[in-house]
Parts: C-alpha cells; sequence; structure tokens
C-alpha cells in the first residue's frame, strides 16, 4: 500500500479557534504537501479533519450562549472549516460527530467490541475540561485540581460500561517499543510506556441522565458513549469503516496530535482498534503547545490569540512561516507579537524578500532568462531525512541556512562589480548559479509555503527574461 492518510485530532465546538489550535492542521497539511511533492505514481494522499461536538462541556458551553446545542455546534463547527480553509490546509475529508452516518458506524464499532466491554460502578474523580475519567493517583498528585483547566475534579458515582485495557495492554506495549506504532518524539514515546503501566480499564459511557448530549449506547436506553470513544472512532468512520473496506488508507501514515491528549492516542484508541481487530496507526506524532506570552492561553489571562488576527496582520504565509518555524514541532514554543514581526521584517521581508528582489533585478538588468522547474527529483538528502522524521521546525531551519548563504554569495561573488567590469562571461556563470539554487531551495519550501515557492518559480522558472517584481514578496512594515 502507497497510499498516505494522515489525521488531525477534532477540536471540540465550544469555542472559537485558537492559534495553538492551527498546529494539528499545519504539520499534517505540510507532511501531506511533502509526500505529493516527493510522489510516486498512484499514491493518494489523504488529510482528514472535523469536529468533536458531543459531550458536557460542549452542551453547557451551548446552555450558556442561549443556543440549542446542534445550532451552537454548527456555528463552531463552521468557524473551525473556516479557518482549515483560509490556512489553506489540504484537507480532503471533514468529518462532525453529529453527522448521523458517524453515529450509526460508532454504535456498530461498539457492538463489534462487546466481547472486550463489561458493566461496573465507577466510583472516582472526572475533569470535564478533558473530558476524562482520573485516577487517585492523579488526584493525589494535583490536589484534586486540573493543572490545565484550574478547576476541581468532579466526583462521579454511577454505573458505566467499561473497555476492558488490560485485554491489550501486552500487545500496545510491544507495538510501541518495537516501533511498530512509532510515538515522536522520543521521550513521549517513554512516557506513554510508563502510562500504560498505570492505565486501569477505561469507562466508556455515561449515564444518559448525566450526559444526554452524545452517541446512544447499542441496547442500553440508559446510557450514552463516552465522548472520546466517539470522538477517537471518527479517524476511521470518516473512511467508512465498518461499512466500507478501508485497508487502502488503513492503517493511517500518521495522527497529529497535542501533547495533552497523546495518552488517548498512545492507549485508548489502540485498544480499541485492537478490540476491533484492526492494525494500529503506523506513527503518532505529538506536538508542543503554542503559548502566548509565555503562558499557556486562556479566557482568564486574557492572551487567547486570535489566527485570523496573525492572518490578517502579514498574509497567510508569513502565518505558516512563524507557525512551521519558530514554533517548534515537538515540544512548546512562544508566540508574541513583536516576535512575529520580527520574524516577518528580519526574515521574511529582509533574508528571502530581498533576496528574490536583488536576484531579479541583477537578472533583468543583465538580460538573463529563467530556469525551468520542477524537475529536480533528487532532493536534498539532508532535508529529506528531516521530513520524513518529520522533524519540520528543523528542515525549516536547514532550508533558511541556505538562502542566508545564498545572500551571502552575492555579497560575495559581487554581481554589479563583474558586470561593470564587463566580465560577461563570468557574470551569467554567477547569476545561473544563483538562480538554480534559489529555485531549488524553492522546491523544499513548497510544503511550507506553497503560495511563496509559486511566486518564485513565476518569476525565476519561466524561460523568457526574469522580470523584477513590482511588489516585493513580502513588503515591509
Ligand atoms: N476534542 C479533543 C480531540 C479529539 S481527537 C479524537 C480535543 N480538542 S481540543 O479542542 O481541546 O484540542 C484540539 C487539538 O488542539 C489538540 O491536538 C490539542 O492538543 C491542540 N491544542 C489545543 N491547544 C493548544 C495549544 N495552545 N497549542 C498547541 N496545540 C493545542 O482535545
Amino acid at each position: 500500500m502507497s497510499n498516505v492518510y494522515l489525521c488531525t485530532a477534532i477540536p471540540y465546538v465550544n469555542g472559537n479557534p485558537h492559534i495553538g489550535h492551527a498546529m494539528d492542521y499545519l504539520l499534517a497539511d505540510t507532511y501531506a504537501r511533502y509526500r505529493r511533492l516527493i510522489g510516486g505514481a498512484g499514491d493518494e494522499v489523504r488529510l482528514s479533519a472535523g469536529t468533536d461536538e458531543h459531550g458536557n462541556k460542549v452542551f453547557r458551553s451551548a446552555e450558556s450562549a442561549g443556543m440549542s446545542v446542534e445550532e451552537y455546534s454548527k456555528l463552531n463547527s463552521d468557524k473551525f472549516r473556516n479557518f482549515i480553509n483560509k490556512m489553506d490546509v489540504t484537507y480532503t475529508d471533514f468529518i462532525r460527530t453529529t453527522d448521523p452516518e458517524h453515529a450509526r458506524r460508532c454504535q456498530e464499532i461498539w457492538q463489534k467490541l462487546t466481547p472486550h466491554i463489561y458493566t461496573a460502578e465507577y466510583d472516582g474523580w472526572y475533569c470535564e475540561g478533558c473530558e476524562r475519567f482520573i485516577t487517585q493517583k492523579e488526584y493525589d498528585e494535583t490536589n484534586g485540581v486540573c493543572p490545565d483547566h484550574q478547576k476541581p475534579y468532579e466526583r462521579l458515582t454511577e454505573k458505566n460500561y467499561y473497555l476492558r485495557i488490560s485485554d491489550f495492554k501486552d500487545e500496545i506495549r510491544e507495538q510501541i517499543e518495537n516501533g511498530k506504532m512509532a510515538i515522536l518524539p522520543e521521550f513521549r514515546k517513554q512516557e506513554m510506556l510508563n502510562l500504560l503501566e498505570d492505565t486501569p480499564d477505561i469507562s466508556i459511557s455515561r449515564p444518559k441522565k448525566q450526559l444526554s448530549w452524545g452517541v446512544p449506547v447499542p441496547g442500553d436506553e440508559s446510557q450514552v458513549m463516552y465522548v472520546w470513544l466517539d470522538a477517537l472512532s471518527n479517524y476511521i468512520t470518516i473512511l467508512g469503516y465498518p461499512d466500507q473496506d478501508i485497508s487502502e488508507f488503513w492503517p493511517a501514515t500518521a495522527q497529529f496530535v497535542g501533547k495533552d491528549i497523546l495518552r488517548f492516542h498512545a492507549i485508548t484508541w489502540p485498544a480499541i482498534l485492537l478490540g476491533l481487530g484492526l492494525p494500529l496507526p503506523q506513527t503518532l506524532v505529538s506536538h508542543g503547545h503554542v503559548l502566548s506570552n509565555g503562558q499557556k492561553m486562556s479566557k482568564s489571562l486574557g492572551n487567547v490569540v486570535d489566527p485570523m488576527e496573525v492572518v490578517e496582520r502579514h498574509g497567510l504565509e508569513a502565518f505558516r512561516y512563524y507557525f512551521s518555524r519558530h514554533i517548534d514541532t515537538f515540544v512548546d514554543s512562544d508566540f508574541t507579537w513583536e516576535k512575529y514581526d520580527e520574524a516577518y521584517n528580519n526574515e521574511l521581508a529582509n533574508d528571502l524578500g530581498n533576496l528574490v528582489q536583488r536576484l531579479a533585478t541583477l537578472c533583468n538588468k543583465n538580460e538573463i532568462s529563467g530556469i525551468v522547474t520542477g524537475d529536480y527529483k533528487d532532493l536534498d538528502p539532508k532535508y529529506v531525512a528531516l521530513m520524513g522524521n518529520f522533524e519540520f521546525s528543523k528542515a525549516f531551519d536547514y532550508i533558511w541556512s541556505q538562502i542566508r548563504e545564498l545572500n551571502k554569495e552575492i555579497d560575495q561573488s559581487k554581481p554589479w562589480e563583474l558586470a561593470k567590469n564587463g566580465e560577461t562571461a563570468r557574470l551569467r556563470t554567477v547569476l545561473y548559479d544563483l538562480v538554480a539554487k534559489l529555485v531549488r531551495a524553492a522546491q523544499l519550501l513548497e510544503p511550507f509555503l506553497p503560495d511563496t515557492s509559486a511566486s518564485i518559480y513565476r518569476i525565476f522558472g519561466v524561460d523568457g527574461t526574469i522580470q523584477r517584481p513590482e511588489t516585493p514578496l513580502f513588503p515591509k512594515d
């Protein structure tokens, strides 16, 4: 199977998209574009996205907004979809967990899992912010307050259905250890292996009187499916499971998730898949969090950054640039408006924008014609290794070092002096060499900055005389 299937986490619709939500999409889109770039005849690249709409968290937010939960979910789901469109993410599928097809398929999944399901009384803690059952050990370690949501855990005493995780622990451990299901970055892999040891069987339902907004448990009117079971299933119901054969796309090539929800993807999700007799995803890519001014974004701190505002400020390419390069792929990184403006002016406008203008001007004055593009099959091996290992921010740094190098080369070779001294042959060699290198760098940029890359091809990549663009690629503020 040479198809590529990439999945992004589906956000809750209890609020508007913020810049943190951009990460799953950007990483998946960059990889999708990279796989299309390296190609292979017949490979299809599929990228799934969607929204997670059930559960009490969403239900209560709808109530406080004074809207019906259906209307509210639709409104916010549309906002996420607009956001993904605005970011030019090349997704191929979009799912809402309230789609009736999805709900029906989840019920079938439940039925297939019955040999691994039992009922028992749950008497313990729950965090509604995380939509997660909390063990006594976690409760004690956090003094009963969720560190992510700063809210005390609720005490629940209720009858629930459980999924017997213990049936699958050995297999999950083995597949994580032997890399059949790779977890990136490496330090998270160990974290998940430790967590797996402590994971008890998982409750997969809530009594309907506590949670009405969800998929009904088949054959038991009094219970509704736990929101994570419903949400995780999206990765296969979107492909048509269980009605359709999904083997052309499943197992997923990679799933992109934030560090906070890796545990669901590294433990709960594999248990569900093994219970269904399906293979585990090939790779889980877990990214860090985007901080705002060094702190976690929260409404109460008033530091939530609206991604649309970021896009408006310097355009989409600048947005993609900052979040792919300056937000590290794997660990927490900071966004501030100052850093963003600095990166735009010093790097996009100076390093790259000026390079393009200077080189186009020199070529134009000296009647150098464009170089045909798109035939560089032998991509730089260092870049290929980094991209293949999902080391996107490092790969981007590597491209940038080449761009800086090109600026130095212009300064050192001084083509304007060669022109002044009438050294035409040397001048042509120097300029052709610089253009060829720039066009090659543009090819490496394609997965990250598709429009910029296309503009560079347009300016330098045709046979006619190279024209200096009327407006720079990244006009300075
Ligand atoms: N609904 C669940 C996911 C279900 S997937 C079957 C959920 N939703 S979420 O809205 O809280 O988060 C969606 C994604 O955004 C997750 O990958 C999460 O890690 C990511 N992020 C949320 N805040 C973030 C930052 N501040 N920074 C980076 N990513 C963050 O969890």
